[in-house]
């Protein structure tokens, strides 16, 4: 029997794990870290997706409500068609600038007359004379409902 100087072999003695065979664990766990967070982002965006004012956001009924409000309030200065004009150039960005806007200064001779439950009702007549569609929920104006509604040009059904 002949034994080697060198024996068990070198591959065979115990001792450290070499650091390189660690670092692809590492990336590995990194990327996986990345693709999930991603996968967070881009979940997140589809569910945040801002609604238009295409997608049935106000009712029938609000309209009637604003109607009323409208011809006591606007009507004085504002035809029925004078909306048509200020909604295409608001496109693309939120309801609630519009809003805003009507709430804070008008009726022009009297700014801030009503309370934003009448302005938001108005704003759904102002929606309904532009000929958007009506749905199953009111235009609300709580809790940034309005930050996320974009206007948008009305898609023909
Ligand atoms: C006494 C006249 C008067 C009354 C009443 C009035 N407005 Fe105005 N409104 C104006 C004038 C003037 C302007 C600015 C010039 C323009 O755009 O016609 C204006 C502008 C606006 C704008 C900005 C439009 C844009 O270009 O973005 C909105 C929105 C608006 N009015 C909403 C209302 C609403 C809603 C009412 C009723 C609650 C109302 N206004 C009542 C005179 C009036």
């Amino acid at each position: 029997m002949v034994h080697s100087a060198t024996w068990p072999p070198i591959a065979w003695r115990p001792g450290p794990v070499p650091h390189e065979s660690l670092e692809p664990m590492i990336l590995n766990f990194v990327t996986r870290i990345i693709v999930a967070a991603l996968g967070v982002v881009i979940c997140a965006n589809t569910a945040a997706d801002p609604r238009s004012i295409n997608d049935g956001v106000y009712t029938k009924e609000q309209a009637k409500v604003g109607e009323v409000l409208y011809t006591q309030q606007c009507i004085l200065c504002h035809d029925k068609k004078y909306f048509r004009p200020v909604l295409k150039r608001w496109e693309g960005q939120a309801i609630n600038v519009l809003f805003t806007v009507m709430s804070t200064s008008m009726p022009e001779n009297n700014p801030g007359f009503l309370s934003e439950k009448e302005y938001v009702d108005i704003l759904a007549y102002v929606l309904s004379l532009s000929r958007y569609t009506a749905g199953d929920s009111e235009l609300e104006y709580k809790d940034g409902a309005l930050d996320d509604l974009i206007v948008a040009a009305r898609q023909r059904k």
